[in-house]
């Protein structure tokens, strides 16, 4: 097999089989296929498209091309969930205590941050002493033993994607929806869950900009993992603004107490509720939705969730006080209230110059080699279709420097304040088929 017949069967509109496909992945892992072919096909299936069987093949090609995690000691049907991307999404820091609370086991891989999105494994950072590293034994003996552990993905997951996906990065092939697709599902694929919950974000924050083009990931996606025998659903959630009111590790952390407490912000607790049940639900531990999520109401109500997420800290080398006492975190030297310069309704809060604004004050990375300072970051006070008078606090700025003038402006620019809009739906979609 010659990779230029490959590149040129797809120029013309052609189907790649199997073995074609398995050539390409293998090929290019293993630096038989030089990076010039490989971009070149990459710009020929972002141009010409994929089927459904050759979304699927990529994928698997991709979960075979390093370790494949076996959860099957662990009991019970393993649930992941995965959201493809967002500003402030604290959701999984809840959801992991709250859905383990109820006895579903959730070993959940995470990510890093990048660029202005953030991820679930700096977040938890945060917390004095916390291990994101767990080895794989270690893993599932606290998933078996607790219902709950979340790692760093390992570093041999899926190696295919992860020379890939740095080849889109700087060949203008990242947004393409085959190429997403097999990026995350193989990830999903070979890190073991028997069933998986995507959130898949849409909005200026999200790497979908509308709704028509995250229903076609979403179908993809889930049609990808049923096919690979995985049960897969998608949640379409709105990102055209932060999710709930913090952007940053410490405050986050801070946020996803405040939600296990009862008293998070409204978006964050109902996303929570609508994954978590959805998490129920597949993994068979609820016959309906309803069902689902009065257990998990009754889970974070009566603190059962409370005392798994304090569980879980300690588990992993973590300072389980926090979670009473938060305030033993590491703190910003400077807390900066911004005012709101009209009175009005807030109508935008761009989500990605906002997650920006938290990156330059030192909460994100600009690059995967920089550092994360935790303790900063930005406080929404004001969502999209809250009234504000002139003067009343708009945003809290959390900075280790006093020079925030830039971040401040930022911030002015990005929030608008006029006539009245209404709230923006938060869930657009779930699709099941
Ligand atoms: N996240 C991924 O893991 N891969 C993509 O291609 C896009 C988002
Ligand atoms: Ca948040």
């Amino acid at each position: 097999m010659r990779m230029i017949d490959l590149i040129e069967k797809k120029r013309d509109g052609g189907e790649l089989t199997k073995e074609e496909i398995n050539f390409f992945v293998d090929g290019y892992t293993d630096g038989s296929i030089p990076d010039y072919q490989a971009s070149t096909f990459l710009m020929t299936v972002f141009y010409k498209d994929m089927t459904d069987e050759e979304i699927t093949n990529l994928t698997l090609a991709m979960a075979n091309s390093g370790d494949v995690i076996d959860l099957s000691s662990i009991e019970g049907v393993k649930v992941d969930k995965h959201s493809t991307g967002g500003v402030g999404d604290t959701t999984t820091i809840v959801l992991a205590p709250l859905v383990a609370a109820v006895g579903v086991p959730v070993a959940k891989m995470s990510g890093r941050g990048l660029g202005h999105t953030g991820g679930t494994i700096d977040k938890l950072e945060a917390i004095p002493g916390f291990q994101v590293e767990l080895e794989n034994d270690k893993f599932i003996k606290l998933v078996n033993e607790t219902q709950v552990a979340v790692t760093g993905q390992s570093g041999n997951l899926a190696p295919a994607d992860k020379k890939l996906y740095a080849l889109r990065d700087v060949t203008a092939t990242v947004d393409s929806i085959p190429l997403i697709a097999s990026s995350i599902m193989s990830k999903k694929i070979a890190s073991g869950a028997d069933a998986i919950v995507l959130d898949v974000t849409t909005g200026d924050g999200a790497f979908m900009k509308n709704i028509e083009d995250a229903t076609r990931l979403a179908k993809t996606m889930v049609r990808i993992g049923k096919l690979a025998g995985r049960n897969t659903m998608a949640v379409i959630s709105d990102m055209s603004q932060p999710l709930g009111e913090a952007i940053g590790n410490t405050i986050e952390i801070e946020e996803a107490i405040a939600t296990l407490n009862g008293n998070g912000p409204e978006d964050l607790t109902e996303m929570v509720y609508v994954l978590g049940s959805q998490m129920v639900v597949l993994a068979g531990k609820a016959d309906t939705l309803e069902e689902a999520r009065a257990m998990l109401v009754e889970a974070l109500e009566s603190g059962k969730a409370k005392e798994k997420f304090k569980e879980m800290i300690a588990n992993q080398g973590g300072n389980p006080e926090i979670v009473d006492a938060p305030e033993k975190m590491a703190q910003a030297k400077f807390v900066y209230e911004v005012p709101a310069k009209e009175s009005g309704c807030v109508r935008e809060i761009h989500a990605e110059n906002v997650g920006i604004a938290a990156m330059i004050l030192g909460a994100g990375r600009k690059t995967k080699e920089d550092s994360i300072d935790y303790s900063v970051g930005v406080k929404l006070h004001k969502k999209v279709g809250m009234d504000v008078k002139e003067g009343e606090t708009l945003v809290t700025i959390y900075s280790n420097t006093e020079d925030v003038a830039a971040v401040r402006e930022m911030l002015y620019d990005n929030i608008t304040i006029g006539d009245k809009v209404e709230e923006p739906a938060l869930i657009r979609g779930i699709i099941t088929e």
